[in-house]
């Protein structure tokens, strides 16, 4: 067999390598799990019984491949209601999860010669898509800021006559970080220099933000719309990672290639689950709310627990349900301490370089777990470090 080069230049989400290796150690011990990026709530009743209507009420076969108008127009709606913006559903791709859009939009700019940027450390399949388009991958330095949070005059330093594409992630995974309005204002002033680079804005983490601060969506930004691509979902927002479901937004002329996309790889979004897609974006927030009064509290106890550990320092999480302390102090680097974190403490955390080189000092901890799990992972944690 002759295999294609590009193929290793693709990387991979090591998130699901320590979820394997969680799964054969949970056979002989109990394993506290705090590296998955996935809500530990069900998904809201009323999705899903409106997912098992249209089920009974005979959806099962193909639809169109950028997603039924009725899910396209309920994103519109939602948008509206969030961001007080007008959306054409024409410009509405319904996707299976939120990676796709990702996948799609680095390919449509990514080719030997292309630069495009994105957040270092940042989700994986970023730099791992770069890379194997043959781009040239250019990292936003995510921890030079003592907040991780994002740098406008320093992510227009990094922009040239090469870049295609600009990358965006807030609230950021791993870090936690959640840039405010004025700093998103102050880079899409820098933007109107460069009027053909696109940005793709990852707002996956939309729905959870702290503190009572408000999303600032790059839908504020309607001078952006003609290259401006959003990638939000259901995934986090509604606890609903295994239904694989995400929608994105995207520049009108793009649209028909998104689609080709579609068509060419998953054909459309199971017809039945898009109905629950409309009733978790027209039914209450309560589910929403709910879990973000549960991520308060745990996130107050993780950040207090952490910084409690002798040579841990963490920072507070601003948005997203993840924390991300330097672990360097206790004289393991993150890979040593998420290896020692797992075999001598039963607890699964993921390493800062599972998101890019640079955050070797560093270790992600998911607080998508119960605070009595929380609690214990922190107490067994203190046990095996020093
Ligand atoms: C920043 C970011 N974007 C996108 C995704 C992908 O979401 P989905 O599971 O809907 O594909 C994730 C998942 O962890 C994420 O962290």
């Amino acid at each position: 067999m002759k295999l294609a080069k590009n193929l290793k230049r693709l990387g991979t989400e090591s998130a699901f390598k320590i979820l394997a290796e969680v799964k054969k150690l949970e056979k002989q011990k109990n394993i506290i799990n705090l590296s998955l990026g996935q809500p530990d709530f069900k998904s809201p009743k009323h999705i899903i019984d409106a997912t098992k209507k249209a089920l009974d009420d005979g959806h099962h076969g193909y639809v169109l491949p950028n997603g039924i108008i009725e899910c396209r127009e309920a994103v519109s709606r939602k948008i509206k209601k969030l961001y007080n913006k007008d959306i054409d559903p024409e410009r509405v791709i319904i996707m299976p999860g939120g990676k796709p859009t990702m996948y799609y939009a680095i390919t449509l700019f990514g080719e030997p010669g292309a630069e495009i940027i994105y957040p270092d450390p940042g989700f994986p399949i970023y730099e791992s898509m770069i890379n194997y388009t043959g781009a040239k991958a250019v990292p936003i330095n995510m921890l030079e800021n003592n907040d991780f949070s994002l740098n406008p005059e320093k992510i227009m330093s990094l922009i040239n006559k090469n870049t295609r594409l600009l990358i965006l992630n807030n609230p950021n995974n791993p870090t936690g970080a959640f840039t405010e309005k004025n700093k998103i204002d102050k880079l899409v002033d820098g933007l109107k220099k460069f009027p053909n680079l696109a940005i793709l804005s990852d707002e996956i983490y939309s729905r959870q933000i702290f503190d009572g601060k408000k999303m600032p969506s790059f839908f504020n930004y309607p001078e952006l719309y003609d290259r401006l691509i959003v990638l939000d979902g259901w995934s986090k927002a509604y606890s609903m990672t295994g239904w694989r479901l995400g929608w994105s937004v995207w520049p009108e002329k793009l649209i028909e290639h998104v689609i080709k996309f579609c068509v060419n790889n998953h054909s459309c979004v199971n017809a039945a689950i898009q109905y629950g897609a409309i009733a978790a974006l027209d039914g209450p927030d309560d589910s929403i709310n709910l879990m973000m009064e549960k991520f308060t509290k745990r996130r107050k106890l993780i950040h207090d627990g952490l910084n409690d550990i002798e040579g841990i320092e963490c920072i507070m999480p601003g948005g997203g349900f993840y924390a991300f302390p330097k672990v360097i102090g206790t004289g393991m680097n993150g890979t040593d301490f998420a290896k020692k974190c797992l075999y001598d403490a039963g607890v699964a955390v993921v390493p800062g370089t599972a998101f890019g080189k640079k955050a070797i000092d560093y270790v992600r901890f998911s607080f998508a777990a119960s605070q009595d799990n929380i609690s214990k992972a922190l107490d067994n944690i203190k046990k095996i470090v020093g």
